[in-house]
């Protein structure tokens, strides 16, 4: 089959790839209608990941139809169209009895990958990962085997389109988990760094849990304008204005209830990555930003922007100002059917994040334009 692959440093290429194959009895095999593009994925591109090797195949996101069925997978029938989360998780461990799916001590094949820079066994697997995820080829080909299918693949009603159940696999809920790890109350001032897709979607399960006032900042005027159209937030951008002080301002002299930072991972050095299998942010500003801005007992949330280790972080601000700092590297699977019926009832909608529609064989290009964000690109959808 043809697939997007990773090949090199700054370069991916659309290979042909081994089809994949029933592994396990609860395995199904999909033919892929869709893939999106993902922040996540710029670090990789890059190669700053010693664990990804050549012909690794990218896509954490992606939608399709069941073409074939481990024998035993109950909750699926040939032909059923469904969104698969991009997080890969058993559904019987610890974690996965308590709907904490993405902390899954069985969703990667190699756990122990992510023990020597982090000082922890890895946490669910991920599809269009290298080895610390599981090693798991991703969407973004022609087809994909989706393990575990009846804990990670969820049928889509047929009144939601493709280009709108598709970020049901992992935007729309890490948005949704970023609003609920802030505990957001009807009321709130929630600020939200980053209006990439995650930073939209996230403020606009903001918005659902009734927030009172939504803050997003960025510097792509598209992307905060897209963000005010679509999820009622009120754009900021960080080239024209004190973000702090703005911020402060907006909420009362205060500060926001809640902020999220969802914005993309800094380059680090590629030495580091090489010696210590680690990434390290030296100038983590968002972060810095929300843990100086939030309000006093406020909570911060890092969705993403500071990966491995962190210089200059300012943890007696977080003692000082009692903050709550959570974080999470990927969602967990319980919010899927909930976030596809809200889709269904149209009271979440997500096709106008899939900015460029490309078929899969101009995948190189699509990750050019999302990565440089150019022509307003928020999201890549490639279709095989
Ligand atoms: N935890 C999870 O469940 C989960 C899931 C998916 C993605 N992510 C992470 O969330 C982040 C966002 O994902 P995305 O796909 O929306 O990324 P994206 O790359 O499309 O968007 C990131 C945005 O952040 C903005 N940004 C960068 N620095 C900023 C700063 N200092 N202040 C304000 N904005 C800034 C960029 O201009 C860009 O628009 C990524 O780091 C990704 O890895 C987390
Ligand atoms: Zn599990």
């Amino acid at each position: 089959m043809r697939a997007l692959c990773w090949v090199a440093d700054d370069e991916l290429a659309v290979r042909q790839v081994p089809d994949p194959e029933l592994r396990n009895e609860r395995d199904v095999i999909l033919r892929v209608r869709r893939s999106a593009t993902c922040g996540a994925d710029l670090p990789l591109l890059a190669g700053r990941d010693p664990l990804l090797t050549t012909d690794d195949v990218l896509g954490t996101e992606f939608l399709g139809e069941v073409v074939e069925l481990g024998p035993a997978v109950r909750r699926h029938r040939v032909g059923d169209r469904v969104v698969v989360a991009a997080s890969v998780a058993c559904g019987g461990c610890w974690y996965c009895r308590q709907g904490r799916q993405s902390c899954c001590d069985n969703g990667s094949t190699d756990p122990a990958s992510a023990e020597p820079g982090r000082g922890r066994r890895s946490d669910a697997g991920c599809f269009g990962r290298p080895r610390a995820a599981g090693g798991f080829a991703g969407g973004h080909a022609e087809y994909v085997r989706v393990p575990y299918a009846d804990i990670g693949a969820f049928r889509v009603p047929d009144e939601v389109g493709d280009d709108r159940a598709l970020f049901a696999a992992d935007a729309a809920p890490a948005g949704w988990l970023a609003a609920e790890l802030g505990a957001v109350r009807p009321g709130d001032v929630v600020a939200i760094w980053g209006a990439g897709a995650v930073g939209q979607l996230t403020a606009r399960a903001a918005t659902l849990r009734g927030a009172a006032q939504v803050i997003i900042v960025d510097r792509h005027e598209e992307r905060l304008r897209m963000a005010e159209r679509h999820a009622d937030a009120e754009p900021l951008d960080y080239r024209r204005s004190d973000i702090p002080t703005e911020l402060r301002e907006r909420s009362g002299g205060r500060g926001p209830d809640v902020c999220v930072v969802a914005v993309d991972t800094p380059p680090s050095p590629r030495s580091v990555a090489d010696r210590f299998g680690v990434r390290s942010a030296d100038r983590p500003d968002a972060l810095r930003e929300a843990v100086h801005t939030c309000r006093k007992d406020g909570v911060v949330v890092v969705l993403g922007g500071a990966d491995g280790f962190v210089d200059a972080f300012p943890l007696g601000t977080v003692t000082d100002k009692r903050l709550t700092l959570r974080g999470a590297r990927r969602p967990d699977l319980r919010e899927v059917p909930m976030l596809l019926d809200r889709m269904a009832r149209d009271e979440l909608r997500t096709e106008h994040l899939a900015t460029h529609r490309l078929p899969l064989e101009h995948g190189p290009q699509g990750y050019a334009l999302f990565r440089d964000r150019a022509d307003g690109c928020v999201r890549a959808v490639f279709t095989p």
